[in-house]
């Protein structure tokens, strides 16, 4: 049925660091870092916009420990060979050095930061979060390594630092020009909670997400996507540039979701771009609708989300144009499905994962017939899984 594999058990860590490393399993620290759903306000976080993610339980695992010497030395249980570095060195993107150009990154901007490394260590990393699959892997991963050096390095660097970090090491090392939600929520989440988080003034909240009988199911599209190689930059630009049309025309607003919507029908004809148009509106409607699914779920109404999460899917299809057949086969599948109350796509789109909230006793069916669907359609199995909230990142070994 395209389900998960069995999960990675942690405990198992440690063991496995001294095989690979030697020495003994009591100088082996483990840190846990989440991956997230995004439940809705999507692609307004570089816009200065209300975003409503939560940390879910899916974790990826990462064993450090010090070394006597100044090299740095990773590995993951999932891809062959290691990677060895220099604390001396000047960390620069170098396409062959694959998934640890993530952490170079952060080292990097560590660096920059001037925090200074005393001496070398090691890295084993092992993950339920499915690479690439619009569940935040590339944040779990940047954000686990900066709170595991930090905190062995006793460097004191806090949540939302380690949650900044990481977006510069995206903006300045990676290439991609990412809003905060992603490290944002990783860094900062917590168990039974989803976090409305302001991006233009980095304050947040926490609601308790009370789901009753129902349950997110994570739907990945297995269409495997790199942000650097897709529209994620262009669309950023396409707000850039209406928001510069907005301003130039006297509006006094520093980000597009400072709009309201009777503001926006008010101002909307300067944006004579069809194209910025739609972009637009998206970002101003959706941010909207954060709020109202923030009151929704306060006051217990999951028929309201849920058809909040269709709405903003429709806008991120034919307004944001990031979705595509995958995306839309399960979103839309899923949301004439028995029990399931709404769903849409989650994270930067292009392929990657949606989102479904369904009735708890209806998931197997929901499973199968979208499972179904999706594969007469696309021509392939999609991966399904219901997520629990899940804590931000921290040491558990
Ligand atoms: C990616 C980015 C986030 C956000 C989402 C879309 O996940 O990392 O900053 O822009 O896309 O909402």
């Amino acid at each position: 049925m395209g389900l998960t594999a069995k999960e990675y058990d942690p405990k198992d860590l440690p063991g496995e660091f001294v095989e690979l490393y030697g020495g003994e399993t009591s100088d082996v620290r483990v840190y846990a870092s989440p991956a997230r759903i995004n439940i809705i306000g999507e692609h307004i976080d570089y816009n200065g916009g209300k975003v409503f993610p939560a940390a879910i339980d899916r974790y990826l695992y990462l064993a450090i420990r010090k070394r006597s010497d100044s090299k740095i030395i990773y590995n993951d249980l999932r891809f062959p060979g290691s990677y060895v570095f220099d604390i001396g060195e000047n960390f620069s993107y170098d396409k062959k050095n694959d998934y640890a150009n993530y952490l170079n990154g952060i080292l990097s901007q560590i660096k920059v930061q001037g925090y200074k490394l005393p001496c070398g260590f090691e890295i084993l990393m092992a993950s339920n979060v499915p690479a690439g699959g619009g569940i935040s892997s590339s944040s779990a991963l940047e954000c686990g390594f900066a709170y595991a050096v930090s905190d062995t390095f006793e460097l004191g660097i806090d949540r939302i630092e380690i949650a900044k970090l990481g977006q510069m090491s995206e903006h300045n090392f990676m290439g991609v020009n990412c809003g905060i939600m992603d490290q944002f929520i990783i860094a900062t989440g917590k168990k039974n909670t989803a976090e409305m988080l302001n991006c233009a003034t980095l304050e947040y909240e926490y609601a308790p997400l009370e789901l009753g009988d129902y349950r997110f199911v994570v739907m990945n599209t297995n269409k495997v996507r790199k942000l650097s190689d897709s529209k994620y930059n262009e669309r950023r630009s396409q707000c850039e540039e209406a928001l510069k049309i907005l301003q130039d025309k006297g509006l006094g607003i520093s980000e597009l979701c400072e709009l309201t919507p009777a503001k926006w029908e008010e101002v909307k004809s300067f944006v004579t771009d069809e194209v910025l148009q739609k972009r637009a509106r998206h970002c101003v409607y959706e941010n909207q609708r954060v709020l109202d699914a923030v009151a929704a779920l306060k006051s217990g109404d999951l028929k309201k989300l849920g058809l909040l999460l269709n709405e903003s899917h429709n806008s991120l299809k034919e307004d944001y144009e990031v979705t595509g057949l995958e995306l839309d086969t399960l979103a839309e599948t899923s949301q004439k499905e028995e029990g399931c109350l709404g769903a849409r796509m989650t994270g930067a789109g292009f392929g990657g994962c949606a989102i479904a909230l369904v009735h708890k006793d209806k998931i197997d069916s929901f499973i199968e017939n979208v499972q179904k669907e999706y594969t007469s359609k696309v021509g392939y199995e999609a991966g399904f899984f219901a997520c629990e909230s899940g804590d931000g990142v921290k040491r558990i070994i």
